[in-house]
């Protein structure tokens, strides 16, 4: 009996596997493998990606089929993309013949009005809106002062031993609620992020609270985040109407706006930004440590060029604008870092309509994967690329990072590019003057990196702390300060 119905499911299964041969064999696809009914290429993709070397999965298949070619992962037939004029194409084309389209779980977390969710003209407003307020003036003006403060403040507090990653991501949280809100860190905050870390924990699982644990805690915390922001934006809302001196953040910008935004669109908003700049931040962070770490050449010439920097002020005076701008082969690691990193690595979207491109058809509501990942680690487009090597940008204009000709997308592009770009490689560069300036460490453990379901090192990058000597720190450079703890030149 039991080979009986052995025998009845693998027939089933060659059914269903000639079925959809055929409706897709009458389709242009790109060529490619569709694997298993149901789970198609799932495992392979992901078991390649909680390993420390993917790369496997998608060159492979460049290789047997080109750069363009389907799978089907996670339920459904999905085209790859690792040609970075698809790319381009795709990107450029967000919201006219693709649109994003994210897991259910991150949707239903993020809440239906997150600029990553939104679309159309309500989409471009508020992009627009959320770019004016990362954008290098703003960041220059106050955002600096404030990056520069808490990174500091947090460095000061580590014991001998921390986990990169954890302080890393106590640091953007906490910079992005001043930003947000104008909160300095206190318990409220440290609350907040504590429920929030479960929050993210949910983006990764299956959306169904009755099998998930995780899922039914991340919709849990995310009510309790959202009644505390809301608690907020009221506060806020009174003091306006009572006269009090609007604060200069996100908050008070998108409540002077014009638009009568509810309550639930601004929470939904500034939880979504809280969600798109802290994972991708911190880990950032803790990989150009990793990476310099393991380059001592690149770690002492970062060295020399913040040395110069401090012996121009006061060990303890703030950096300025100028600051950032002189950190030139600071400005090529932050690049390497983001190019061999690729914290996102590839953008998902979903066809609006049937498209024509390279000599396939991809139909209407299929899924497409653009890989950054595999264009930035493709040795055809930079050498020797999966070596950490950040002189590769010496006499590279780093602008070009958001321009739309580039192969080089970390933060993506055209309608959707992050609008978080600048302020990234700001708290970045800051963080890395702090670090080289203030401390000196060594790895704790060997960790390793991984990419499922996220970009992050095993261990969460365990270091040994030394801070550095406030003589070694003062002793460079000779001048007299003016009130602000700047040096003249003498
Ligand atoms: C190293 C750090 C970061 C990386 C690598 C990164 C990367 C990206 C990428 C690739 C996208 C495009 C996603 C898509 O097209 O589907 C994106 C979108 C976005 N990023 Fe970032 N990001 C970073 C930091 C930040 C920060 C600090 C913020 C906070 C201001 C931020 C806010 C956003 C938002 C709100 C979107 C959605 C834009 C939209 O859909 O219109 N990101 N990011």
């Amino acid at each position: 009996m039991a080979y009986f119905l052995f025998f009845i499911i693998f027939i089933f299964f060659l059914f269903l596997l000639l079925l959809r041969k055929l409706r897709y064999a009458r389709l242009q696809l790109p060529p490619g493998s569709l694997g298993l009914p149901f789970i198609g290429e799932t495992l392979q993709m992901i078991s390649a990606y909680k390993s420390d070397n993917p790369e496997p999965f998608i060159d492979q298949r460049v290789n047997r089929y080109g750069s363009i070619f389907t799978s089907h992962v996670f339920g459904e037939p999905t085209v790859f993309s690792a040609d970075p004029e698809t790319n381009r194409f795709i990107i450029m084309n967000e919201g006219k013949l693709f649109e994003c389209s994210y897991p259910g779980s991150i949707s239903n977390l993020l809440g239906k009005h997150s600029l990553l969710l939104m679309k159309g003209s309500l989409h471009k407003k508020m992009h627009s809106l959320t770019m004016s307020f990362a954008n290098s003036s703003i960041i220059k003006d106050h955002l600096l002062f404030d990056i520069d403060r808490l990174i500091r403040l947090n460095l000061d507090s580590w014991s001998d031993r921390v986990l990169l990653m954890e302080e890393a991501k106590k640091i953007t949280f906490e910079l992005t609620v001043k930003q947000l809100m104008s909160f300095d860190p206190d318990e409220w905050t440290e609350s907040l992020r504590k429920e929030y870390m479960l929050v993210i924990e949910g983006f990764f699982t299956l959306p169904f609270p009755l099998f998930s644990t995780t899922y039914r805690r991340a919709i849990k915390a995310r009510t309790k985040v959202a009644e505390a922001l809301t608690l907020v934006v009221r506060q806020r809302r009174k003091e306006n109407e009572i006269g009090i001196e609007k604060k200069n953040d996100m908050l008070g910008a998108l409540l002077a706006s014009g638009e009568q935004f509810s309550n639930e669109e601004i929470v939904d908003f500034m939880l979504a930004l809280l969600v798109a700049g802290y994972e991708t931040t911190s880990t950032i962070m803790t990989l150009a440590i990793k990476f310099l770490t393991e380059t001592p050449l690149a770690l002492a010439q970062l060295k020399e060029e913040h040395e110069q920097i401090r012996a121009r002020s006061e060990p303890e005076a703030a950096l300025e604008w100028t600051d950032y701008k002189s950190m030139t082969f600071t400005q090529c690691v932050v690049n390497e870092t983001l190019r061999v990193a690729n914290i996102i690595g590839a953008i998902f979207r979903r066809t609006t309509t049937d498209i024509d491109i390279k000599g396939y058809t991809i139909p209407k509501g299929m899924k497409v994967i653009a890989s950054f990942r595999a264009v930035h680690l493709n040795p055809e487009h930079f050498k020797d690329a999966r070596t950490f090597n950040p002189w590769r940008w010496q006499n590279n204009n780093s602008e070009a990072v958001a321009s739309p000709g580039s192969i080089f997308t970390p933060f993506g592009g055209g309608p959707r590019l992050c609008p978080g770009y600048e302020l990234a490689r700001v708290v970045l560069s800051v963080f890395l003057h702090r670090m080289v300036t203030r401390i000196s460490w060594v790895p704790a453990e060997e960790d390793k990196l991984v990419f499922f379901p996220t970009t992050r090192t095993q261990k969460r990058y365990p270091i040994l702390v030394k801070r550095r000597e406030e003589s070694t720190r003062s002793c460079i450079g000779f001048g007299y300060t003016t009130d602000t703890g700047r040096k003249k030149e003498s």
